[in-house]
């Protein structure tokens, strides 16, 4: 091959890399709302507490973190999954996934336990495992 045939091949081999090179950036950066992936119907059900109002005045103090429990669903097993459950973050980390069925429950709380270190003893878990099942997957959530 001589020198400026070769030329042209390298050339056009950059070219070929170059469109797609861009044509990965763009599939990357996927517009979301287009897409229909953040739409607001999708995520009617996923609602967060409001916000407490600051007081109003020279002084004031910071909550506690986290800032917002959510009021949890009433049922047996509340009080076990306010304790065990809010050590290390907002039980709103419950309140805020979409309604999972208990398999999913299951395998977050065993992650819980077994990849974060959650101390929560077998039968806690077992009942945290059937509270979330009981109000937080698709047939029982109401909100
Ligand atoms: C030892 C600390 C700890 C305790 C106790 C704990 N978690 Fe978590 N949790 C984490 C960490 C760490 C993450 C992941 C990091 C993040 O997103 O902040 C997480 C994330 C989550 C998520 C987000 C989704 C996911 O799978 O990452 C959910 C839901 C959740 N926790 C539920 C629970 C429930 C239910 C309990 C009670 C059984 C619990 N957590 C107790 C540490 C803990």
């Amino acid at each position: 091959m001589s020198a400026s045939r070769s030329a042209i091949w390298w050339g056009g081999a950059a070219v070929a890399c170059a469109a797609v090179a861009l044509a990965a950036g763009a599939a990357q950066e996927p517009d979301r709302s287009a897409a229909g992936v953040y739409e607001t119907g999708r995520l009617g059900l996923i609602t967060q507490p409001d916000q407490v109002a600051p007081p109003v005045g020279p002084s004031y103090g910071v909550g506690p973190y986290p800032l917002y429990p959510p009021e949890l669903a009433a049922g047996g097993g509340r009080e076990v999954v306010e304790r065990d459950c809010g050590l290390c973050h907002s039980t709103v980390y419950i309140t805020m996934q979409p309604p999972l069925p208990r398999a999913a429950w299951q395998a977050t709380v065993q992650k819980m336990i077994r990849t974060f270190g959650a101390p929560i003893p077998e039968d806690a878990a077992r009942a945290i495992t059937d509270y979330l099942a009981a109000h937080y997957s698709p047939e029982t959530r109401v909100r």
